[in-house]
């Protein structure tokens, strides 16, 4: 998920290594390392914390070398710490690798390995590679079926499951290096006898503009007479080697002009990432690791409390439809800094469930402390591994978002609601209120729901039209009934917080206790329309509003004829369970408040007054 650069050639590797890391630090990260490799000799470098940090630490220290790999590291499994950042070498020495992504079955992998006899330094998934490989390798040498480096990776790779960028060496084969993609981009690039593999064309744009971008089960094999590539089924593919054209400050944000579009964009692989080894379709198999030791206290809960903030609030409002609807235990959402100060009801064994991307808000962290003090089992849902929220819960699910840089959260949003779906499905099931049916078809609705997003992302065009419309109001109003309140909640946040428009969000039917006063030709009324059980319902809303000269915009489930009439604009999206219908009803409202801080030269990823993670009260 974050950054990988390396090189063969002619130049000293130490200065190519780190001037890429620093191209990639704007994919996040909380870990730096290199491996230089120098003949038979490998030295590994490599420190929690900034590659300026791992620059400082090698200041005296033998930074030789032609050939070399960088890593900055984004964790998913094992805290930030030295000891978890890559490269990681394989117990006997014989492979040395860095590695993007997530090694799914990495816990079974480990265990047959332990039962080898094999050793462990990290807690990470990518260690448990390296030995695999290396246990593939000696064995071949053992029966005298002496492989290659690439067998022995190829062999390894066929046991595992996940997602991968990777880069290793062998040290009995000290000039060359291979890189292996599944899932996790990699680039090579191509000069006069020297090559360079990164996560992303930034760490090479400035050496050379030929590269070859891996597919995935790609396995290239790469030394200073050249390159060879290989499929996973050992099948001989053709390096097609093409001309990038893009400019380097393009490049940083991966061609996107901001962050926060950039990370729009990602939502189709965060979320398919944050199901990945948790959600099988196939089997209908469900099962959040994180939650093993608290499982039997989640459902049989007799009180479920919720505490977020902000983004992470309105994720958790909807968490509270996804468990009283399929699980039937009482749930309430709070927001932390009203919960830490109020004297909350909570009882031995209650459940409190803490949202945060950062896993670092004040508000939050000090609402687990109370509720833990109080004798509640408390469960995190973050996005940073490692984060303090994390370290303080019990028990807790990763969102695999990757980094979140734009400080108006957006795949966080829908990486949590992925979360809190999974959670709710799984207790459901438990508890038998929700039928196998029910759950198999939720199973097959969450696994569409990427595709559905990138349906969506393609109306961005429109969308544009629209926000260019209404780009200088100075008021809007935002409404949506049952799962689709907390959007409409969210979707004003997004529009207040980047753009600067007062926006509010509303349940649907309050509007007539008062928010239609402020109605007239000049306030755009977005309405969360999509066909669920309220529908006829939000129709006669939207005739109130209209009634009042207000500007419709309407985000309808495709095909919808009836909304058409009435409202000024429509937005279709696809059709989807009202359970899920957040995760697609989001995506126009984040584009659309996008969109319309852009046309107002407002500064998006780091909007005035704001931080991204607010670490004080
Ligand atoms: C959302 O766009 C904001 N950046 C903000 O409301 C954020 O969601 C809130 O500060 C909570 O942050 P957390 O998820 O890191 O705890
Ligand atoms: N899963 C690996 C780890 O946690 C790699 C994470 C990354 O992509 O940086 O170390």
């Amino acid at each position: 998920m974050c950054g990988i650069v390396a090189y063969i050639g002619e130049k000293e590797a130490f200065k190519v290594l780190i001037k890429g890391l620093k191209r990639l630090e704007y994919r996040g990260y909380d870990s730096a390392g290199i491996a230089l490799i120098n003949n038979k000799e490998t030295n590994i470098y490599k420190c929690q914390g900034k590659v300026s940090d791992l620059e400082n630490m090698v200041k005296d220290l033998d930074i030789s070398g032609n050939i070399g790999m960088g890593h900055t590291r984004w964790a998913t499994h094992g805290e930030p710490s030295d000891k978890n950042a890559h490269p990681h070498e394989s117990m006997n020495k014989y492979f040395t690798i860095i590695h993007n992504g997530i090694i799914e079955n990495y816990s079974k992998l480990r265990k047959s390995l332990e039962k080898e006899n094999y050793k462990f330094t990290s807690e990470t998934d990518t260690e448990v590679l390296a030995n695999l490989i290396e246990y593939v390798y000696l064995k071949a040498k053992k029966e005298k079926k002496t492989i290659s480096a690439r067998e022995a990776v190829r062999t390894a790779l066929n046991s595992v499951n996940g997602a991968y960028g990777l880069v290793i060496s062998c040290k009995d084969f000290p000039e060359k290096i291979i890189a292996a993609r599944k899932g996790s981009p990699l680039v090579i690039g191509i000069s006069n006898n020297e090559y360079f593999i990164a996560s992303d064309a930034s760490p090479i744009i400035e050496y050379t503009n030929s590269v070859i971008y891996l597919n995935d089960d790609d396995i290239a094999v790469i030394g200073k007479n050249g390159l060879n590539l290989k499929n996973i089924k050992n099948i001989i593919k053709t390096p097609h080697i093409q001309k990038i054209d893009l400019k380097l400050d393009e490049i940083e944000k991966n061609g996107y002009e901001h962050y926060m579009l950039k990370e729009i964009y990602e939502q189709p692989r965060a979320i398919s990432d944050t199901y990945r080894g948790r959600l099988n379709y196939e089997s209908k198999f469900l099962r959040l690791g994180g939650l093993h030791n608290v499982f039997k206290n989640l459902k049989d809960a007799k009180k479920i409390i919720i505490v977020a903030c902000g983004t992470s609030w309105h994720a958790g409002l909807v968490g509270e439809y996804l468990f009283e609807d399929f699980t039937r235990i009482p749930t309430e959402v709070e927001y932390a800094s009203e919960f830490r100060y109020r004297k909350p009801i909570i009882n031995k064994g209650d459940i409190v469930i803490a949202i945060s991307q950062s896993g670092e808000t004040a508000d939050t962290l000090a609402a687990i402390r109370m509720a833990k003090k109080l004798g509640a089992i408390v469960i995190g849902v973050c996005n940073v591994v490692g984060s303090s929220i994390p370290r303080e819960t019990f028990a807790g699910v990763y969102t695999h978002a990757g980094p979140e840089i734009g400080v108006a959260s957006t795949k966080a949003f829908t990486t949590q609601i992925t979360v809190l779906t999974m959670m709710a499905m799984s207790v459901g099931l438990a508890n038998k209120t929700l039928s196998k049916e029910q759950f198999n078809s939720l199973v097959e609705e969450l696994y569409l729901i990427p595709k559905k997003i990138t349906q969506i992302l393609k109306k961005a065009e429109q969308i544009q039209k629209i926000a260019h419309i209404i780009k200088d109001s100075t008021n809007s109003l935002y409404l949506g009934r049952g799962y689709l309140f907390p959007v409409a909640l969210e979707g004003a946040l997004k529009l207040k917080e980047i753009s600067y428009i007062h926006a509010e969000g509303y349940p649907a039917a309050e509007m007539k206790h008062g928010p239609i006063a402020l109605i007239d030709e000049k306030m755009p009324v977005i309405v969360l329309a999509t066909k669920d059980k309220s529908y006829e319902k939000i129709i006669s809303n939207i005739e109130e509003v209209k009634a009042r000269k207000g500007i419709i915009i309407a985000i309808v489930t495709e095909g919808d004829e009836s909304i058409k009439k009435i409202a000024d604009h429509i937005i279709e999206i696809p059709y989807t369970d009202f359970s899920l219908a957040p995760l697609l009803t989001v995506i126009p409202l984040q584009l659309l408040s996008y969109y319309i801080a852009v046309m107002r030269g407002c500064n998006v990823d780091q909007p005035r007054n704001l931080a991204k993670s607010v670490t004080v009260e």
